[in-house]
């Protein structure tokens, strides 16, 4: 009988490729039914996978000279899922070797067995031993060249082998809580928890946070928050706060959960007409490239939104006050969605630099970058800037 973690990993792993599904959202109904113990074990081997598919990819062609893009959808999920474990995991190896080929028996691949018996054992011998003596760089580290090549420009070769290592890592779990729970960190309200209580607390990288902490509201203010789902920043800002999401679907699942001070409104931030404002956030969409190590899949589905970014900020600096101020915060690291928006926004830039010296960006030192190498949280670029009086 195949083990039901890896059935249910190997249902993600294929809804994720073939279907081009959200991990977390086909995980969530694959592991129905499973107990608490299968459902950790299928996520880990599900995004250990997902993550690590340009790695394992290049070791079935070496190893089982194939192509796989050729290989027949059903059985290159096994060699992907059964690769991972034989590398990444502490599994049993001939019931990882054995629960690939059943996999693919199961799939109504009969023919396809031999082949599957075979790549997985040449795996078992020798994959590891590939992986070792690969050169540091996206193909061992399993990343697209894309983001190698970004990190390489702004960070430096040392600089982007640790972005790629932190971010194939399990995160620490940040939550907010009003009361102290788990771990203190130097974000106000935010913490490192083993397990997140939902009645207590909301999981939240604190990088996260610290965007909501920099807008500064307060009671009074009139405050725009040009991004808002799913509404965790939100939650955080004082004052009257009109929260704009695009997406209805989100917006509608946003605004059941929000306290009675946010107004939530579907729209476009670019078109909106809701007066003038004090305070704007702008928490952008984004490449992501800061929280690869929450999301298993968006390193292979990523893409840098430059010109949406710089629209969305200027729709919300035409929207605040004279003298007032916008946030602009995304959770990715490459300077073209981060530095480049706030220069061609021509907006003047507060420093943060004192009040957070150490987040402070390297070469920027005005604006803030977290590292989820160096600081253990999600990769956060945070700017303050001033709306011309
Ligand atoms: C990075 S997420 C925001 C996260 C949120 N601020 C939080 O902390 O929970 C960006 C959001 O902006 C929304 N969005 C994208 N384009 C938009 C637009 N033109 N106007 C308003 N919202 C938009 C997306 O649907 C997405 O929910």
């Amino acid at each position: 009988m195949i083990a039901p973690a890896r059935r249910a990993a190997f249902e993600v792993v294929r809804r994720v490729f073939e279907e081009e599904a959200y991990a977390d959202r086909a995980l969530a109904s694959a592991v129905e039914g499973l107990d608490d113990r299968d459902r950790a074990l299928a996520q880990r081997l599900a995004y250990g996978t997902v993550q690590r598919a340009r790695t394992i990819d290049f070791g079935i062609e070496q190893l089982g000279k194939r192509p796989v893009r050729k290989l027949d959808p059903p059985v290159r999920a096994a060699l992907r899922l059964g690769a991972y474990q034989l590398a990444w995991t502490d599994q049993a190896q001939h019931a990882v070797v054995d629960d690939a080929v059943e996999l693919v028996r199961a799939a109504k691949r009969e023919r396809a067995v031999p082949f599957t018996n075979a790549v997985m054992r040449r795996l078992q011998q020798g994959f590891n031993g590939l992986v070792a003596s690969l050169p540091e760089g996206p193909v061992k580290h399993s990343y697209p060249d894309w983001i190698a090549e970004l990190w390489m420009r702004d960070f430096g070769a040392e600089g982007a082998l640790s972005l790629m290592r932190a971010q194939n890592e399990r995160p620490d779990l940040e939550v907010r809580s009003a009361e102290p729970v788990g771990e203190p960190t130097d974000v106000p309200g935010a913490y490192v928890v083993e397990r997140v209580d939902p009645e207590r607390m909301r999981p939240m990288s604190r990088a996260s946070q610290l965007a909501a902490l920099v807008v500064g509201s307060r009671p009074g203010d009139r405050v725009l928050d040009a991004c808002a789902a799913p509404g965790g920043k939100t939650e955080m800002l004082l004052g009257e706060v009109i929260a704009v999401e695009l997406h209805p679907g989100r917006a509608q699942v946003m605004a059941k959960e929000m306290p009675p001070n946010v107004r939530v409104v579907t729209g476009d931030a670019r078109t909106i007409e809701e007066g003038v404002f004090d305070r704007s956030l702008v928490d952008a969409p984004c490449s992501g490239l800061g929280v690869l190590a929450r999301r298993p899949d968006l390193r292979w589905r990523a893409r840098p939104l430059p010109e949406l970014q710089l629209e969305l900020l200027r729709a919300a600096a035409e929207r605040t006050k004279p003298g007032g101020t916008v946030v602009y915060s995304v959770c990715t690291l490459n300077a073209d969605e981060n530095e480049a928006v706030v220069d061609a926004s021509g907006l003047e830039t507060l420093s943060l630099a004192d009040e957070w010296p150490q987040y402070a960006h390297p070469t920027r030192p005005e604006f803030l970058l977290t590292r989820p190498d160096r600081d253990h949280t999600s990769g956060f670029f945070i700017a303050r800037l001033r709306v011309p009086s």
